[in-house]
């Protein structure tokens, strides 16, 4: 087992825990960003929830990380992408991705991962940037989607 999935399966077990019985939104996903950032502090730049409200755009949610931009519109970004298809978008180099919404010049490459409820409705999005190009492999969205999974069954079903 790679280093980075001991990480993960550590991190996963931690953050069940840290969510178990909290139904809190933001608190909860506030949790979550900051114990991702802190488990990565290096790969992950910036990690943080864009979130669904009204209208057909998705708002600034709990982060960790520098300032960001407040909303970013169904389809639009890599973060309205994977709203719109509905899955997991992993960007190599974002200067590759058209329409990527950069809120950091420093940001090189980047995952986004949809948040489902219990109806399978996209709640929002996990967006993680890195400085370094390729930063994101299929380790990290196999456990990144496990991560989002636990935390919407527990606030969102
Ligand atoms: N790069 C994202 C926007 C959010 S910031 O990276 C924090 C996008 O293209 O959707």
């Amino acid at each position: 087992m790679s280093d980075k999935t001991k990480l993960y399966k550590t991190l996963s077990a931690q953050i069940a825990a840290l969510v178990s019985g909290e139904t809190d939104e933001v608190g909860v996903l506030a949790n979550v960003a900051a114990a991702l950032k802190e488990a990565f502090p290096e790969r992950f730049f910036w990690v943080g929830f864009y979130l669904r409200k009204s209208g057909d755009c998705l708002r600034l949610g709990p982060f960790q990380g520098p300032v960001a931009c407040y909303e970013i519109p169904y389809g639009r970004g890599v973060c309205g992408s994977a709203w719109k298809e509905r899955k997991t978008i992993v960007v190599p180099d974002v200067e590759q991705f058209p329409g990527h919404i950069a809120c950091s010049s420093l940001s090189r490459s980047e995952i986004v991962v949809p948040v489902f409820d219990g109806e399978r409705q996209v709640r929002g999005v996990l967006d993680i940037d890195s400085r370094d190009l390729n930063a994101f492999d299929q380790t990290d969205q196999e456990w990144l989607e496990n991560i989002v999974k636990i935390v919407a069954d527990e606030i969102y079903s």
